[in-house]
């Protein structure tokens, strides 16, 4: 494994929102996206929706998930050392009709520019900060299945802001274990790059050097992790081995996660990083393309209580 060149690109991003319904119809009615999978978490022994939304067949890059907390009571305290906002890419053209698109499904937002690059910002219904931002150059095929047309439709993840309250551990961990490179500097900001570079391999850093630490449990209001592309089991062990061997010791066992399988890295600035490796099925696994997303799968853990964990969590109409 060359270290230089494991971490490709974004694999996927999981939120901790609010109600499971909310969830689903700001993912698939307001954005766009397709609902890939309804499964549940695979951890722990109380029931929580993870909801999957991305493109036609949820390729990496392209994928949000949500755990939907709201039933569980569990509320989360936003802060540094956390990701503060997920951006998602969409043609430059298409931002006026986003801008009206907003405004017609009743979401408020405010307009920003960072690095050259002009952005929507809004909060989903479980108040975390989406910026849908304006690319040129972005190839990866859109959902259209949702009525939003392929020249206007996102094409997936643009990147992540991470608050920290100082940059040098940041910096440390980007370049030496993640094969970052820092390619902008802008106020507070400061971008790195994995890969090839480009819409989908962005981690923006913001510094927050006063802003309290925000919680790491899952709770609504935060996102959860981040969640980055390798090619194979064998070199998923050897990131892990390398962030070790450089110190990074709060990393996880692999874990199979259904459709993938991960490996999970607590990174100095806070936030939750991982190594994922798609299986060769992905979200195919368990169901037919032509029905994909459309039945809830039972995760392994629940499997001898199937009909006890439909009934235990929140009713969700599609
Ligand atoms: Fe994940």
């Amino acid at each position: 494994m060359d270290p230089a060149t494991a971490i490709k690109h974004h694999h996927h991003l999981t939120m901790c929102t609010g109600t499971a319904q909310e969830d689903y119809d700001f993912h698939t009615q307001l954005l766009g996206l397709k609902s890939v999978k309804k499964t549940a978490l695979y951890d722990g022994g109380v029931p929580i929706y993870h909801l999957y939304y991305a493109n036609d067949l949820g390729d990496e890059s392209t994928i949000l998930t949500s755990f939907p907390m709201r039933q569980s009571g569990r509320v989360g305290r936003k802060g540094s050392g956390q990701v503060s906002s997920i951006s998602l890419s969409v043609p430059e053209s298409s931002l006026g009709f986003w801008r009206d698109r907003l405004r017609d499904h009743g979401y408020e937002h405010t307009e920003r520019e960072r690095f050259g690059e002009k952005m929507l910002v809004l909060e989903n219904p479980g108040h975390i900060e989406y910026e849908i931002i304006g690319i040129t150059d972005d190839d990866r095929k859109p959902w259209t299945g949702s009525g939003v047309p392929a020249d206007l439709g996102i094409r997936g993840v643009h990147g992540v802001t991470v608050s920290v309250r100082d940059l040098e551990s940041s910096i440390e961990f980007m370049e030496s274990g993640w094969n970052g490179h820092r390619t902008h500097e802008e106020g507070n900001y400061v971008r790195y790059e994995v890969g090839d570079g480009g819409s989908g391999t962005i981690v923006d850093f913001r510094i927050d050097a006063d802003l309290p630490a925000g919680s790491w449990q899952y709770g609504e209001g935060i996102v959860h992790h981040v969640a980055f592309a390798v090619d194979d089991l064998d070199t998923q062990a050897d990131v892990k081995d390398h962030l070790v061997g450089l110190g990074y010791t709060d990393v996880s066992d692999r874990k199979d996660r259904g459709y993938f399988e991960s490996v999970y890295v607590r990174t100095p600035g806070g936030a939750l990083f991982e190594a994922t490796v798609s299986k060769p099925e992905g979200f195919l696994i368990d169901e037919t393309y032509d029905n994909l997303g459309h039945d809830f799968q039972v995760p392994p853990v629940f499997a001898d209580r199937a009909e006890w964990i439909k009934n235990y969590l929140e009713p969700l109409h599609y």
